[in-house]
């Protein structure tokens, strides 16, 4: 109790007064030539085979290991883009051609995504990690091809009854109703590039349908998220709010609320309207209220055995990398504020405690994938490395005067 009110007071005083003596405790081109190292480790790794399988891709690293174990890329592996993402973010770091080749192959093993139904609504971390990050950075027209096509596909689980894109079809019944879980916020970034990149304009509004109802009807009354919202399939009315990787129903589960942070703030920045910028700091605010010293949170922020319970790394990453972008929406004490906030987390995450340095392959030690169900704690995950890089590219930009994007 005594440590959760000083940490809580940390919190206030770093919302009130850090912007007054920001911090640049990083080296930012020292931690891009670390993750590029990595990189390499794990690309040797990868082509010590007897050949290289471009549709195996980097999961995890658990504890006692070293080398990432693989998953397929198959359309249920929502983690499939991430390694293709982290391939592109270090190649415009280091604008090494080699790298480049890697990045494509890896990418263009997701082709098969625009081909079929959607699964699922994680075609957004999925394609727009991968394809869109290469479009952005080689303007291959197939790449947009792909990321068009997948969109169009996305928004077939847009339900306009309820106005949410329905998350896992395969769990309506286990939920018992149309589910939309926090993370289908960040799929949303797709749905507005897609919309005005030679899309269909409906793709505009259904992101804009999806971000209204998850703030009406996801959110407690101190800006805290559920991970799951549940509505009824024939009148639209939201009928269940619940976890699913949280600890609890009320409890406020670290990558869920970052999810939040970082999806109102992408949906400010394709709208403009200011009531969504305005939601992306309250949510944001109870989050860095709430944290820990050293601006990693725990899995969950009522995890059993605070202080000793497993951190989540993943979460800070998505949150740094949110909180820069934010940064960039205000001018004065409050656009260093965010921005301080950032370099502090990512000042963490480049520390012997949480770098994969010497242990293993990976970037980042230490987040937390899905403890209700034993799976991925206290691990190196690749969404971790992807959300990571993003955030030390974003910072390098903004400490250069560029446009972060
Ligand atoms: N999107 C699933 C997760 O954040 O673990």
């Amino acid at each position: 109790m005594k440590v959760n009110k000083i940490i809580a007071g940390l919190g206030m005083a770093m919302l009130t007064a850090c912007s007054l003596t920001p911090s640049q405790p990083i080296d930012v081109d020292s931690a891009l030539e670390y993750c590029d190292g990595q990189i390499k480790k794990t690309l040797n790794d990868l082509h010590s085979a007897d050949s290289i399988d471009y549709t195996m891709m980097p999961r995890n690293i658990m504890k006692g290991e070293t080398q990432w174990n693989l998953r397929k890329a198959t359309k249920e592996e929502w983690t499939a883009g991430f390694w293709p993402g982290v391939l592109w973010y270090d190649y415009e770091a280091t604008q090494n051609d080699s790298i480049r080749l890697e990045a494509e192959k890896f990418t263009e093993s997701l082709s098969f995504l625009a081909e079929i139904p959607a699964y699922d609504h994680d075609l957004g971390f999925l394609v727009f990690c991968s394809y869109g990050n290469g479009y952005r950075l080689t303007s291959n027209p197939e790449y947009k091809r792909v990321i068009l096509a997948v969109s169009d596909s996305l928004a077939t689980l847009y339900r306009p009854k309820v106005g949410t894109i329905l998350s896992w079809p395969r769990n309506v019944e286990m939920f018992g109703g149309h589910n939309t879980i926090m993370d289908n916020m960040i799929n949303l970034e797709m749905l507005f590039w897609a919309a005005k990149n030679g899309g269909n304009k409906k793709l505009y509004d259904i992101a804009v349908s999806h971000a209204d109802k998850t703030m009406q009807n996801q959110f407690r009354d101190d800006y805290t998220s559920y991970h799951v919202a549940v509505y009824d399939t024939l009148t639209g009315e939201c009928i269940n709010r619940c976890t699913h990787q949280g600890y609890a129903d009320n409890s406020m589960w670290a990558r869920g609320q970052a999810w939040a942070i970082y999806g109102y703030t992408v949906v400010y920045r394709e709208t403009k309207d200011p009531k969504y910028l305005d939601f992306a700091e309250k949510v944001a605010k109870v989050y860095l209220d709430r944290l820990p010293e050293d601006y990693i949170p725990y899995w969950d922020f009522s995890a059993p055995g605070i202080p000793d319970a497993p951190r989540d790394a993943s979460a800070a990453c998505v949150v740094a990398s949110a909180l820069l972008e934010m940064s960039t929406f205000f001018t004065g004490e409050k656009s260093a504020t965010y921005k301080d906030a950032a370099v502090r987390m990512l000042a963490s995450l480049d520390s012997d405690k949480y770098r994969g340095g010497e242990t293993n392959h990976s970037l980042l030690l230490h987040s937390t994938g899905h403890w209700p169900a034993g799976s991925e704690i206290d691990a190196s995950i690749i969404y971790a490395d992807y959300y990571y890089m993003e955030a030390l590219l974003r910072l390098k930009k903004l400490n250069e005067g560029k446009s972060i994007y």
